[in-house]
């Protein structure tokens, strides 16, 4: 299988803002295990708590909203950095900065690490363009909460979805922020290239790296996002 993984910055920083080193071991460990059973995998890791520091302190002296995202595009990058020297061999040695380098990159049979691409998205969107560049059967979201919600979790009577359908989901998450550094789970970019290329898409809790291993096994975990047509 061909996988294009999503590893929310959230999940690879603690309370005190240091690198949960064990959190990136596991995840290596686990994409070491299911490569060596022959799946590849294209590993788009987020900006998380760095990316939002660096953001708000930017923007608090005068940056601008593009300034703010090459913050969050680059610290996104290093976060992967992290998980290419957890991998070793089996990853490509560099990041991939473009799609085009995504391209050449994958022809080597090695996993491919991605942080941020350009302004006015999120890593989820970059996530979403590597699955449709690679052409990929799985498009897997690991994030700090279990799955889509019918509505704002922390409301009361809020209820998991097992699945979900794009549109539905568009309309779940319309009321999120499209400023550097404030997108919740899906930006509309991420959507968009999801809903046309009607990518597989699975959002689930990656605080357990054990997970991963589950749905390439097939097996149900968190929100599916499915295609009508
Ligand atoms: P993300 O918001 O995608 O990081 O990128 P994240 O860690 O995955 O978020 P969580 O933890 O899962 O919620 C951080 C910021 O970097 C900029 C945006 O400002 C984004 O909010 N960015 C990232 C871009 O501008 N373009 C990109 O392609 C990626």
């Amino acid at each position: 299988m061909r996988a294009v993984l999503k590893l929310g910055g959230s999940l690879l920083y603690n309370e005190a803002g240091e690198v949960i080193t064990d959190r990136v071991r596991d995840y290596a460990a686990a994409i070491n295990a299911l490569v060596e059973k022959g799946n590849n995998f294209v590993v788009v890791v987020g900006g998380g708590r760095p990316a939002r520091s660096f953001i708000s302190a930017a923007r608090a002296l005068g940056a601008n909203e593009a300034q703010c995202d090459w913050l969050g595009i680059k610290l996104a990058r290093h976060n992967a950095e992290l998980l290419c020297a957890a991998l070793g061999d089996t990853a490509y040695p560099k990041i991939a900065e473009t799609l085009d380098e995504l391209e050449v990159a994958t022809c080597t049979g090695r996993v491919v690490l991605m942080g941020g691409l350009t302004p006015g998205q999120s890593t989820n969107a970059v996530a979403a363009l590597a699955a449709e560049t690679t052409r990929a059967d799985l498009l897997l979201n690991a994030t700090n909460v279990d799955g889509v919600y019918d509505r704002d979790p922390s409301e009361a009577g809020a209820k998991k979805l097992d699945s979900v359908e794009i549109s539905e989901l568009k309309k779940i998450l319309s009321g999120g922020g499209t400023r550097a550094g404030e997108y919740k789970l899906f930006d509309p970019v991420a959507l968009r290239v999801v809903e046309r290329s009607k990518i597989k898409t699975i959002i689930f809790d990656g605080k357990d790296s054990k997970n991963l291993h589950r749905l390439v096994k097939g097996e149900k975990v968190g929100t599916t996002v499915t295609h009508s047509n």
